[in-house]
């Protein structure tokens, strides 16, 4: 029998301020309370996280998620059994702002802190969410992040392939500004390619003739810029009907090299000869209905489970990070407050580094 384990968890390393509490025990899991207060409009005129104020936001916001994720919940301090924080990767003075918050509150209650890897939090939603066992494969797709990996138990992760430029949120949001559709560019290019034809356009499918599960996302971008100069010089401006032409045409290219790797990564995945085969996404471009349609039937392919969890457990939360935190606290983990604040923390130690950065940060 498992104690039943109560715990908080804290999120700022990017542009969303979070605090929640997490339950576990053996009559389940159950999400006692998700406080995420975003910065969008903080950013919104410079196109892009600036990371000082990010980090200013952070530490303002902080105490006040975290009381307001109590409250939710009905807890007082007293009623956690430890707190785990994201210690990276991310933009540091964000990641210190949440690291500096918990240890804050770790030494004034004693309780046990515990620092958690952002990706890792968001590679055991899965669990959290569906109780999915290990070993499972894991796509890992939004503005920061898109990399394959296998989770093999809730600390030990091998990264199959990843972006080695732009991350796929990246290209959607890029994409959106050089067609004049609002941020954030993923869910504006969708409800466009609607209608669209996704043949009008042979768009780059980058990587596809290499071996392999790393993608490349940036090529994109300037094959989708010369398109726009071509119809804008030809019709004297970007005739709505072309637009969700262009849109539909880039989403299929997105769909399209996504789903071929997630083919390739099932099929080193499956080697393994998993008793229970599941594959799982999360990141904010999994919300995209084409895209996660192309990866639902990839996975009935290889019969595997298909588990993408509720958009606001896709995206950064901290719900997710509590998760992470009473996984390892189980797994007898605890920090101490020379916890430091990592920008950069591959998940998996033996894969060489990402180039890519994303526009949102180092993300390992
Ligand atoms: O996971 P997320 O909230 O934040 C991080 O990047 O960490 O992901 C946000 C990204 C943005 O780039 C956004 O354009 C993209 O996810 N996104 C989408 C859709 N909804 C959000 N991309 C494609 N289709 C969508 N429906
Ligand atoms: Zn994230």
């Amino acid at each position: 029998m498992a104690r039943t384990l109560t715990f908080l968890g804290i999120e700022s390393s990017c542009d969303d301020t979070a605090a929640a509490i997490v339950r576990h025990g053996d009559d389940g899991t159950q999400i006692l309370a998700s406080i995420v207060s975003g910065q969008t409009e903080l950013h919104a005129a410079f196109g892009g996280v600036v990371p000082e104020i990010a980090a200013r936001a952070h530490a303002e916001k902080l105490d006040l998620c975290v009381e307001q994720a109590l409250e939710q919940a009905q807890l007082g301090l007293t009623d956690l059994d430890g707190i785990a924080v994201t210690a990276g990767p991310g933009l540091i003075g964000g990641v210190m702002s949440g690291v500096m918050c918990a240890k804050g509150i770790a030494a004034g209650t004693g309780l046990p802190l515990v620092g958690v890897n952002h990706l890792a939090g968001h590679a055991l939603t899965p669990r959290l969410t569906d109780g999915m066992a290990f070993p499972y494969l894991m796509l890992l797709v939004s503005g920061g992040h898109c990399q394959f990996l296998i989770a093999h138990g809730s600390e030990e992760f091998t990264r199959l392939g990843g972006t080695i430029d732009d991350a796929p949120g990246e290209a959607f949001d890029k994409t959106a500004k050089l067609l004049a559709l609002p941020q954030p560019g993923g869910p504006n290019v969708e409800t466009e390619a609607e209608g669209g034809n996704p043949k009008a356009y042979a768009f780059p499918r980058p990587l596809l003739d290499r071996p392999g599960c790393d993608m490349s996302f940036s090529g994109l971008k300037t094959a989708l810029l010369r398109t726009r100069d071509e119809v804008v010089a030809q019709h004297g401006g970007l005739p709505r009907a072309i637009r969700r032409d262009i849109c539909a045409s880039f989403q299929a290219a997105v769909t399209d090299v996504l789903v071929k790797k997630s083919r390739r990564a099932l099929t080193e995945y499956m080697d393994l000869a998993p008793s229970a085969p599941g594959f799982a996404v999360a990141g904010g471009v999994a919300a995209n209905r084409a895209i996660r349609a192309g990866l639902e039937s990839v996975a009935t392919e290889f019969g595997a489970t298909f588990v993408a969890p509720p958009l606001r457990l896709c995206t950064d939360n901290a719900a997710m990070i509590a998760w992470a935190g009473l996984e390892r606290f189980r797994l007898g983990h605890r920090d101490g407050m020379d916890l430091v604040a990592r920008p950069r923390w591959p998940l998996d130690r033996k894969a060489a580094p990402l180039l890519g950065s994303g526009k949102k940060g180092a993300k390992a």
